[in-house]
Formats: C-alpha cells, structure tokens, sequence
C-alpha cells in the first residue's frame, strides 16, 4: 500500500519508521517531512496545513492511508476534504477535533456529559473575569481559548498572577485577537499528572500502554514548560487499577459516547491529559493526535502492524485489536536548541549523528533541515534520541551515549528523563 503520512516533527518521523516496518508498506510518502524522514520515504514539499493541495498530492499518486500528525491540519478539517473526495485518512473529523481547537468547546463538553474535570467558568468581559478573581482570591487556572501551542495557559499562585493572565489573553492579545475573546478560569487541581492515549473507531477504544512527558525545559521540573524535553514507557506503578477503571469508565467511553451522540464520532487516537486527584481522575484536557515526543518512545515499543492498526480505526474496527508491546523500556530525550523555548539560533551544523545510530540508538528528527547536504538546526527541539533497554538504566544509557555523541552549538537536553517521580519521591 502507498501512505502519505502528515507533518515535519519527530512525531511523525517515529509515526513513518513504524509504518515502514510493515510488510503491506510499498511506498512511503512524508509531506513536508525532514531529513530523518527522507531516508525512509520520499519527502514532498507540501505544507501540513495546506490541505487543499495534500489532497490533490493523494489523488495524483492514489494514496491508499493518509496519516495526519499535527493539530493544525485536523482543527481546519483534513479528514472531511479527504473523505469528500474518497480517500482514507486517519484522524478525527474537523468537528471532532474541535476538542482541542477551543478550550472554551472542550469545557463546555465536558459539562454536557458529565465528565469529571476541574471546576470552571467562561468569561467574555474583562471585568467580570476581573471581579471573580478577586472575589475567588486564590489560586486558579487561567485559560485562552483556542490554540496556542502550549502557551495559553497560566497556573496562577495567587489573584496578582491570575489578573495578569486575564490581560495577557483578553487586553494585549497576546495569542491572537480570536483566542482572546474568552477565557476560561478553573479551580487547580492537585495530583499526579498522566497523559493517556487510545485508539478509537468512533464506538470502541484501545489504551495503549503508558507514557510520560517531562515538560519543563530543566532537571528537577525547572524552568519554563515546553513542547516535551522527554518520554518513557511502560510507567509502572503510574496508574492504580482503580484509577484505570474509573478513566474508562467515566472519561473515555462517555468522551466516545458524547461524540457520537453529538453526531462526530471520534475516529484516531485521542491524548488525554488527567490530573489524578484525590477524588478520582478529571480531564485537564484533549488532544486530537498523539503527543511528540509521547509518539516516539510508543512506536518503538508497539509491536503490533500499524497500518491494520489505523485502518481497524477508520473501518470501526477496533474491538477485533488487541495491541501487542515490546516488554522493554523505551526512553525519548529531547535534544533542543540553547535557549529554547525561548529565542535560539538555527542553522547550526549537526554531527555524530552516526555514530549514535552506531549505539542502537534510534535518532528521530524534529526541527533539523538539509542545506546542502549538510544536516543543520531548524527549530528549537532538534532531535528525539530514543533508545529501547531491558529496563529504564539500560534504556538511559543507550539513549545518553548517543546524545554525547551527537554534537551542535549549545546543544541542551535534560539529563533526568524517567527519574524525575523517583526525584520527586526522595525530596
Ligand atoms: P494545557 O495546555 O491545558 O495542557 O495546560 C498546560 C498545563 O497546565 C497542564 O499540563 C497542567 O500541568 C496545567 N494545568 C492545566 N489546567 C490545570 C488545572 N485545572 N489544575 C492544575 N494544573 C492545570
Ligand atoms: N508532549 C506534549 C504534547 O505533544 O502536547
């Protein structure tokens, strides 16, 4: 079969590797892609969010799987314009995936279908978003609507922090005018946070085996968050058998059943970020895709054929799947540019990269580019080096020795992935 898959990250570097793995896999297609992802396919230079031409890319080569990465091209409807001209695409609807195009949606689910989530109310006067912090006067969650690439968000300490969070969103626009019409205020929650994700077919889901992110830039859970400086998995011990119970029981199945009843039933994987609190788990929010580099260290481990996998999602399928997993620990570590997730430079030349593939590492490209030739920096995560071990230390080795290897100005990558609950534990 020919599979053309969506996107430039890691994410969907990892999403081609495996996919190249199958057997039925003939011709592998990655529009736009990076370097990593042209030794596996052919890259074309079509942009992700341009889907009008991603369509017509498909028809001209009769494309027989699309898979779809990123966000952006499924909030603006990639799924719907493929199958308004009969091709198969993997991915949820362009009405489904407004789970994540619009927090002030996504809460407003939640409530219809009374799925445990934090405590919330939406503002689109300043001032009435003013008057209840003050009259709340503690902390809170404050929100833009919208998408703003992990930036909108601000768990305020206090009323100081929480008012200039209003500004920010509703005064200075500081996500764009349309984000900054509402807002959404929470009350915090507290507990351990896990991200979960599952295949769905619109009435039945999978979960796949667990994975965690470390968001913040720094060792220890320091500094600002990023898009993911890290992943492992399993995460044994993560998820008590209890808490498993009640997130399928009153988070996934009535996420699926809502949808479906709202006439938008969820087809792909759908990431579910919880807080595991006290009283049980409550969604602090969806995403419509898999998460990067969530994404990395699952496709290593995923033993089962993924194409069947996608398409028993798009056929209605899935109670017929059962996925089988490497027993092995995978880890992901994000190597990202100095400075990153602020201002850093580009353009760097990158080396060793051989030599830590010569590791059994398993190197995915994230923000790197070709110039001529040579493979150069080109975003602010740069790298995903992977790596699979008989457990979590032999996975970390494998994966740290590459990173040593691998070698651009100002590399910076944390050097705590996978240990930071046992960190935390011992504080
Ligand atoms: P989001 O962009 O919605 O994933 O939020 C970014 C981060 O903010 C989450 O990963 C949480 O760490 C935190 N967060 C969001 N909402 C809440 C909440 N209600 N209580 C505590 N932390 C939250
Ligand atoms: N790694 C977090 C995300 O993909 O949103």
């Amino acid at each position: 079969m020919k599979i053309l898959v969506v996107g430039n990250g890691g994410r969907e570097h990892a999403l081609a590797w495996k996919l190249k793995q199958s057997p039925r896999v003939e011709q592998l297609f990655i529009a736009p892609g990076n370097p990593g992802t042209a030794t596996l396919g052919t890259n074309v230079p079509i942009k992700s969010d341009d889907i009008e031409k991603l369509a017509q890319f498909a028809v001209e080569q009769k494309i027989d799987l699309t898979v779809v990465g990123p966000e952006i091209p499924l909030t603006i409807g990639i799924i719907d314009e493929f199958n308004r001209r009969g091709l198969r695409a993997w991915g949820p609807s362009k009405a489904a995936a407004q789970l994540e195009g619009s927090k002030v949606a996504m809460k407003e689910f939640l409530r219809r279908h009374n799925i445990p989530t934090a405590q919330f109310k939406i503002f689109n006067k300043i001032a009435d978003a003013k008057a209840y912090i003050t009259e709340v006067d503690g902390p809170l969650v404050v929100k833009c609507d919208g998408l703003a690439a992990g930036k909108g968000v601000t768990v305020a300490k206090n009323a100081a922090e929480a008012h200039d969070a209003v500004e920010r969103i509703m005064v200075k626009h500081e996500f764009g005018a349309a984000a900054g019409k509402h807002v959404v205020i929470e009350e915090t929650l507290r507990g351990e946070e896990i991200s979960v994700f599952a295949f769905c077919d619109g009435r039945n889901a999978v979960l796949l085996d667990y994975v965690q992110d470390h968001k913040q830039v720094f060792d220890g859970d320091e500094g600002p968050n990023t898009g993911g400086m890290g992943t492992f998995s399993p995460v044994p011990g993560l998820m008590k058998p209890r808490d498993e119970d009640e997130m399928v029981r009153r988070i996934l199945y009535p996420t699926m059943a809502g949808l479906l009843k709202e006439g938008r039933p969820y087809i792909g994987v759908l990431y579910m970020g919880l807080m595991i609190t006290d009283s049980g788990p409550k969604v602090i929010e969806y995403n419509v895709r898999f998460g990067d580099p969530e994404c990395q260290t699952l496709m290593l481990r995923l033993a089962s054929d993924l194409p069947g996998v996608l398409e028993a999602c798009i056929d209605g399928k899935l109670d017929q799947v059962e996925l089988e997993w490497d027993a092995r620990t995978a880890v992901c570590v994000t190597m990202a540019s100095g400075g990153y997730p602020g201002k850093y430079p580009s353009d760097l030349p990158i080396s060793g990269l051989d030599s830590a593939q010569a590791q059994n590492a398993t190197v995915f490209h994230a923000g790197t580019r070709d110039k001529n030739g040579m493979v150069v920096t080109a975003g602010g995560r740069v790298l995903s080096v992977c790596a699979l071990g008989t457990d979590l230390d032999a996975a970390r080795t494998v994966a740290y020795t590459a990173c040593d290897a691998i070698r651009f100005d100002g590399k910076h990558f944390r050097k705590d992935i996978g240990k930071r609950r046992e960190a935390r534990k011992a504080k």
